[in-house]
């Protein structure tokens, strides 16, 4: 779908960044900015600053920065789309798409819609129905207060063929929808039946809290249906490989903490959640998929695989572990004791006890030589060689080699056995890894190794700050001037521009200028997919300038600095680095040809010059008259 810029704008405009990141962040005055504490990483001390003149925000801490829509995106982890959608909506502008999009918009709408209708029909049930009370006990039996009932939307299905198409036809839904949803089904001789009947409902929420589908427990004896839960079929909006039940409600607890729980079953997560332990989510019984992995490393870069200490159990949680290596993540594996979940150890031990065992969690390696020692393994060469090489094997699922290196030392270390010999079992997992890849088989992960040395130098290249003058040069640019920018670019080069970084910023800015006439901060954060780029538009963007710093210092009183006069000493700045260089160079030159024996006097009169126009620049009028 794409938003026509001019709609963007509008909901851009409509959209305060100060009142939208308020909703999430406490925000303080300071100077011409906002402060408060970041949302997407953990600090005590604010190093989030939101501009509302310029409407970006950065943090210090983490380098994130952006406009109104990224904020949207990395707070509710959405696409853009989706978070202009949000904002839209909230402003009230109405977004028009092609015919196509809006047949499409029209069918996930209404499939919403129908899902929704059903929840609150099936929490009315168990809360207002004489029917209900059996499930009610069934509930408060298990444990979950009234509360969680409401926070999780519980609800039951009535023991009949057509309660829920009968209300849904009052309602004006039609059976179509409820059909596509998986809320009915049709008879071969004509008609609908509920597909839900007489049991326990899990509504399954979006990440942003729309129910997309349902759990259903079995709770009476004669219930005819076979399995324990029945869940919704797959529908456009319910990917069963891409949702992770109770998402929605663990997301602020998770990016508080910056790890997450995974459990398996329904029951566990909100019997977790009760006990005060919000940072979970379930895999919901199938067994972790890739999309669920990278779902839940929008959130977290560590995760917690909670599972049961029975031989299913584990053989589900060395596949997960697996996965959540190949997607770079810490993973970490807490064992239950025999025959609990952690639905039923929460119950009897409470929350400090489970906490307990969270905190025994041990790491992938330590976790696969328990198996192996379990199974008597260790005690010969050659069982400990199998167990070595499944550890090995593992290692060699994660992307980043210098990890890989880490772990590959902490298994030498403990099992006393050679690097080198690791590192050789290791390369051997790699290059199957790698003709695999090559055959066209599923890819591990998508992430791309960033250790070959070429990469690693552009990654210090990156990392290291950008010179001053620069950053001026950057926010004046920003300031959207063409007068100023036209100033600059009359007695700087891109070329002068020697961080990296720095000067591609500089080059698009000026695409901009080019191509539209202007480069807006928004329009600039949008055309930019890099995030440490983005991150350097809004860093430079709520600073003030390096130059009035200096003042600042100097204890000398700045107001408003004005533009032109940070350019020149900008440029100055710039010119003279350049000058400095170009003096260096040519003595050396100078001292070659001396050596030599060759004429020197063209690397004399070079000097001069050079030094003669250092002095130029230098001086406090350069500039000035021009
Ligand atoms: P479990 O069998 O471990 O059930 O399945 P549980 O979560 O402990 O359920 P309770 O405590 O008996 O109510 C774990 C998860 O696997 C899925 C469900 O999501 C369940 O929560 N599952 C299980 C099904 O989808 N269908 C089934 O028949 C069984
Ligand atoms: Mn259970």
């Amino acid at each position: 779908m794409r938003i026509p810029p001019d709609k963007l704008d509008a909901i851009r405009s409509a959209n305060d960044i100060v009142d939208v990141i308020s909703q999430h962040v406490r925000l303080k005055k300071r100077g011409k900015n906002f402060i408060g504490l970041c949302p997407f990483h953990q600090e005590k001390t604010p190093s989030f600053t939101v501009s509302a003149d310029k409407q970006v925000y950065h943090c210090f801490g983490c380098g994130k920065g952006g406009n109104v829509f990224t904020f949207v995106m990395e707070l509710e982890k959405v696409s853009f789309t989706e978070a202009v959608r949000t904002l839209a909506e909230k402003a009230g502008i109405p977004l028009t798409f092609t015919q196509a999009d809006e047949e499409r918009e029209t069918e996930i709408e209404n499939l919403y819609n129908a899902c929704r209708f059903a929840g609150l029909f099936f929490y009315n049930n168990l809360t207002k129905t004489d029917e209900g009370r059996s499930a009610r006990e069934y509930f408060h039996q298990r444990s979950f207060t009234d509360e969680t009932i409401r926070m999780f939307g519980l609800g039951y299905s009535l023991n009949s063929w057509d309660a829920l198409l009968t209300r849904a036809k009052e309602e004006g839904i039609a059976v179509g929808w409820l059909l596509k949803a998986g809320l009915v089904r049709s008879r071969e001789e004509g008609g609908e039946y509920d597909y839900f009947r007489g049991r326990a409902m899990f509504p399954i929420f979006s990440p942003t809290g729309r129910v997309i589908g349902f759990g259903a427990r079995k709770i009476r004896e004669d219930d005819p249906l076979q399995g324990k839960y029945i869940n919704s079929p797959e529908t456009p909006i319910y990917n069963k490989s891409r949702v992770l039940f109770g998402l929605f409600h663990a997301k602020d607890a998770i990016r508080g903490r910056e790890d997450a729980l995974m459990v398996e079953g329904y029951a566990d997560l909100i019997s977790l959640y009760q006990a005060g332990i919000q940072n979970v989510v379930a895999s919901s019984g199938t067994a972790l998929t890739d999309e669920q992995v990278e779902l839940i490393g929008r959130y977290t870069k560590r995760l917690t695989l909670v599972y049961d200490a029975d031989s299913a159990g584990s053989q589900a949680t060395v596949r997960g572990m697996d996965l959540v290596l190949a997607h770079d993540l810490d993973v970490r594996i807490a064992e239950l004791p025999e025959g609990e979940d952690p639905d039923s150890f929460v119950r009897k031990h409470g929350g400090k006890e489970f906490l307990k065992l969270i905190d025994q969690a041990v790491s992938f390696i330590d976790f696969k030589a328990k198996q192996f020692l379990r199974a008597g393994a260790f005690e010969t060469p050659e069982g400990k060689t199998q167990a070595i090489r499944s550890i090995v094997q593992s290692i060699a699922k994660i992307p980043d080699e210098l990890k890989r290196n880490l772990f590959i030392k902490e298994v030498a270390t403990k099992y006393d056995i050679y690097e080198s010999i690791l590192h050789r079992e290791l390369e051997k997992w790699l290059s199957e890894k790698r003709s695999r890849r090559e055959e066209g088989g599923t890819p591990e992960t998508r992430s791309i190794p960033v250790f070959g040395t070429v990469r690693a130098d552009r990654v210090t290249e990156a990392m290291s700050p950008v010179p001053a003058a620069e950053r001026d040069i950057l926010k004046l640019l920003l300031e959207n001037r063409t007068d100023l920018v036209s100033f600059i670019f009359s007695h700087v080069t891109l070329s002068d521009l020697t961080h990296d970084s720095a000067r591609r910023l500089a080059e698009l800015i000026l695409t901009h200028f080019d191509e539209r006439g202007g480069a807006e901060i928004s329009d600039v954060l949008e055309s930019l997919e890099d995030p440490s780029l983005k991150g350097l538009v809004t860093d430079v963007a709520v600073s003030r300038y390096e130059l009035s710093k200096g003042w600042q210092e100097l204890e000398v009183e700045v107001e408003e600095a004005d533009p032109f006069e940070i350019a020149r000493g900008a440029i100055s700045a710039l010119r003279k680095t350049k000058l400095q260089k170009e003096i260096e160079a040519n003595q050396k030159l100078l001292k070659k040809a001396s050596l030599a024996g060759e004429d020197t006097l063209p690397f004399i009169h070079r000097h001069q010059e050079l030094i003669r126009m250092l002095k130029e620049v230098e001086s406090p009028d350069y500039l000035k008259s021009s």
